[in-house]
């Protein structure tokens, strides 16, 4: 949590002036890292790689040990699932080499010792080609499989991670939807030093084209825009569970968020449900188990 102002607010003048010299200097678009920025937005990975391995166990009654982190970009994820156990292994797979170098440089490095590290692969690869060594479980996160436009692809995607798994090893995949979802928009969260922007920039109802982009701003006005451009197709729960059986998944299911009721937001409580609510917005995870 970063300290408050109130805390900072009553030095004398000889430690203010102290304080002031150590002060680090505020973000600005030059001086700003975008996958630190993104990391510090959109994920949450020493929690979320306990919460994964956590519904694995409930699941399927087993520690989850071999994780696979298809799209890992920077692969931090996989970098905390290999911390939480010393038996934890964890492969990451994503096509381009300079995010890879980025996670190795900033996250491997920085989060693992030697012996560490030896439990994690990391593989510069299109995911369609991807399928071992064999795992207990693959998660593609953050809507990332949405650059396949079509049925084929997807549908070949999915069969990639079938044979990618261990028997009985499981694949989540989360998804996202609702009226506000394709609605052009632009939410913004403030950040300690700077504003992270998700903009929905169209949504096409007939091919389902859904193009989002990720700006960030800083406190001297200076913006890096477009930091991250996404142009997905939008899939939607039936069609994923269809492509999940297809591929040869057995009880396929939705886990579907819970609703924070004062804020009418989500609460990050995942349950297994059939019939899905009306909600504005929603994000959901489909989950399959190799037989
Ligand atoms: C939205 S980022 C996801 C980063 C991280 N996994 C997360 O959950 O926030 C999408 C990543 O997918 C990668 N990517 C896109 N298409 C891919 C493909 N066909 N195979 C492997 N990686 C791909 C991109 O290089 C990028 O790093």
């Amino acid at each position: 949590m970063a300290p408050s102002t109130a805390t900072q607010a009553s030095p004398t003048k000889k430690k203010a002036k102290a304080s002031k010299s150590t002060k680090k200097p505020a973000l600005t678009a030059k001086t700003a890292d975008k996958h630190v920025l993104y990391q510090l937005s959109v994920q949450a990975p020493e929690q979320d790689s306990k919460t994964y391995a956590r519904w694995f166990k409930t699941y399927t009654g087993r520690a989850l040990r071999s994780f696979r982190e298809d799209f890992c970009g920077t692969a931090v994820l996989s970098c905390h699932h290999i911390r939480n156990h010393r038996e934890n292994t964890a492969v990451g797979v994503d096509l381009d080499r300079p995010t890879l170098d980025w996670g190795i440089k900033n996250n491997v490095n920085a989060l693992l010792n030697e012996e560490q590290k030896k439990r994690l692969q990391l593989i510069e690869s299109d995911v369609l080609k991807v399928t071992s060594p064999l795992v207990d479980c693959v998660m593609a996160l953050n809507f990332s499989y949405q650059v396949f436009k079509t049925r084929k692809e997807l549908g070949k995607y999915i069969k990639t991670v079938y044979k990618s798994l261990k028997p009985g090893g499981v694949f989540y995949m989360d998804a996202l939807g609702g009226p506000d979802v394709i609605q052009a928009n632009t939410d913004r969260t403030r950040h300690k030093g700077f504003i992270y922007e998700w903009e929905q920039r169209s949504f096409d109802p007939i091919n389902h084209r859904f193009v989002c982009a990720i700006h960030f701003e800083f406190k001297d006005g200076s913006r890096m825009q477009d930091a991250f451009i996404y142009d997905w197709r939008m899939w939607t729960l039936p069609e994923l569970r269809e492509l999940f059986v297809e591929a040869g998944f057995d009880d396929v299911h939705v886990l579907w968020e819970g609703t924070e009721k004062k804020t009418l937001t989500g609460n990050g409580i995942f349950r297994r449900k059939e019939v899905g609510d009306m909600d504005e917005a929603w994000i959901s995870l489909v989950v399959g188990r190799k037989k």
